[in-house]
């Protein structure tokens, strides 16, 4: 009998003690009176491209949203939207366009946090800030292969959301920093799970797509699987739908180099083997993560992040 009420009270005060690391807002989609804009129609949409997955995840273009209703609903969240970009050794070069051309288009007039890893901080350049925006700058170790700088990230990434995000951001964003922004990216890019498809696949057959073809390697995706490929260059969504992506693909990382063993794309492969097996609740189309400012394709109406061209032998710490 005692031993009993002494099991129940312990369990009482643990549970006092659990509390959500990561509480999500859950406002609704909440509409102001009187607002205008253009009528949706059940009958006119894009036709030339698809606009919904097959798990019917909402697939952004332009003309599949209208700005000023999205901002309008996502700005009665008071939303802070957490972006992550590392710059380390000759890529830092990369930084001043990447936040200029971010304060221009990105999440403008919204409360972002951009946080900057980088093993040269005193190198920084001053990027003036709109109102509700800052920049975390966070000391890194330098690493010798770029491999490694870029598969560090999903570590990097994990502990950031645990340490420092919780109760400081809604949303996370992380991208790539040998970008610019050239159009809007804003709230229509917002959801739990979100995955921009890779600007040279979107036409390709899933065995072109460049996925780890080894069964050796946990990022291992068999022909005749897959349903789009997607970049590693930008990717997003809650805290903790990304902290789980982040903490999965660094534990498979791990797995894989302890077996020697390093997936053809680095965490990108990874990503697409997690992105399979956990369907994002929202894509980006190739809009959000194009090939470079001055190519075209035809279903692209507009270049709203993309490439920027690199001499890879010369700005990569190994070739
Ligand atoms: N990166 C870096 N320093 C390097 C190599 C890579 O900071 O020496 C980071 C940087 O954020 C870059 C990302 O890792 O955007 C991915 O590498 P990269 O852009 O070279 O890969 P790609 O997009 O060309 O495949
Ligand atoms: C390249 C890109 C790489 C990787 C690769 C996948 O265009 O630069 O980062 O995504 O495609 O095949
Ligand atoms: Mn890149």
């Amino acid at each position: 009998m005692y031993e009993f009420e002494a099991t129940v009270a312990k369990q009482i005060i643990k549970q006092d003690f659990i509390k959500p690391k990561w509480t999500q807002k859950n406002a609704g989609l909440r509409s102001s009176p009187g607002l205008l804009y253009k009528q949706p129609r059940v009958l006119i949409g894009r036709t030339d491209v698809a606009s919904v997955s097959p798990w019917s995840a909402a697939i952004i273009w332009e003309g599949t949203f209208d700005a000023t209703l999205i901002d309008s609903i996502y700005k009665q969240q008071n939303l802070t939207i957490a972006t992550t970009v590392f710059a380390l050794g000759k890529y830092t070069r990369f930084i001043k366009d990447f936040l200029e051309s971010a304060e221009q288009h990105y999440f403008v007039g919204f409360r972002v946090h951009f946080y900057l890893f980088t093993d040269q901080p005193e190198s920084v350049p001053e990027v003036k800030m709109g109102e509700n925006r800052s920049l975390t700058v966070l000391k890194v170790q330098s690493l010798n292969r770029w491999q490694d700088i870029s598969m560090k990230r999903m570590e990097k990434l994990e502990k950031l959301i645990e340490n420092e995000l919780a109760g400081e951001a809604d949303y996370i964003f992380c991208l790539d920093v040998d970008t610019m922004f050239y159009g809007r990216w804003g709230a229509e890019s917002l959801g739990r799970l979100v995955g921009v498809i890779h600007p040279w696949f979107f036409d390709a057959s899933r065995d072109q797509f460049t996925y780890e073809r080894r069964p050796e390697s946990l990022a291992y995706i068999p022909a005749g699987e897959g349903d789009y490929y997607y970049a590693g260059a930008a990717f997003g969504g809650t805290l903790e739908d990304v902290h789980t992506l982040t903490k999965t693909c660094r534990e498979h990382l791990n797995i894989d180099a302890a077996n020697s063993i390093e997936a053809v794309w680095q965490e990108e492969s990874h990503l697409n083997k997690y992105f399979l097996l956990n369907k994002p609740s929202k894509l980006l189309s190739p809009e959000y993560m194009w090939r470079g400012i001055n190519e075209g394709a035809t279903p692209i109406k507009i270049v709203r992040f993309a490439d920027v061209p690199k001499n890879y032998a010369e700005v990569r710490p190994n070739a």
